[in-house]
């Protein structure tokens, strides 16, 4: 079930298409946490994701609203950013555990809501190296192993 692969991003293009192989082998219901300080590419992964399933419109960053909701062709996508949220308590009293109920979520900063957010599948990390980026995924689920593998059949980039 735990099962980890990691790639090096060298551009946007790269983090586009890790974003497409994600898209293409979602099923619907993954809890995907992402980490990585500001500026790694979270809210590019999730753009690139959901833009993958076929969503035109533009897609805002959640850093102010907290969460955007996609229903694309009835596959729902719900995006977060919890960098603002100073106490998951606030989470608690909002009803985002509700709203997570239905579709695929793709949460930035999780460690903010702690003991709110329920288990992930997988769990992403961008982070700067030397003469790139890289991503690391985690599979913690058996629909995350799932995930992964199906991603890693789709991925086209060097580890
Ligand atoms: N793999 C990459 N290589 C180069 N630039 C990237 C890459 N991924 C994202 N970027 C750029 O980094 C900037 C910050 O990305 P953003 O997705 O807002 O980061 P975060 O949500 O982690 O704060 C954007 O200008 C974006 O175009
Ligand atoms: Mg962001």
């Amino acid at each position: 079930m735990q099962d980890s692969h990691t790639w090096k991003l060298f551009s946007l293009e790269d983090t586009n298409h890790i974003g497409w192989c994600l898209a293409k082998s979602l099923k619907g219901t993954e809890n995907i946490f992402i980490y990585g300080n500001l500026g790694t590419g979270k809210t590019s992964l999730c753009r690139a994701i959901i833009s993958s399933m076929g969503y035109k419109d533009r897609i805002k960053s959640p850093t102010y609203t907290i969460i955007e909701h996609y229903n694309i062709d009835g596959f729902y996508i719900n995006h977060l950013d919890l960098y603002r949220i100073a106490d998951p308590e606030e989470l608690f009293f909002s009803g985002i555990s509700e709203q997570l109920m239905t579709g695929v979520s793709l949460i930035e900063w999780p460690d903010n809501g702690s003991g709110i957010l329920k288990k992930p599948d997988v769990k992403i990390y961008l982070d700067y190296e030397d003469n790139c980026r890289s991503i690391h995924i985690v599979s913690s689920s058996a629909s995350g192993a799932n995930l992964l593998s199906s991603i890693r059949s789709l991925v086209n980039l060097k580890d």
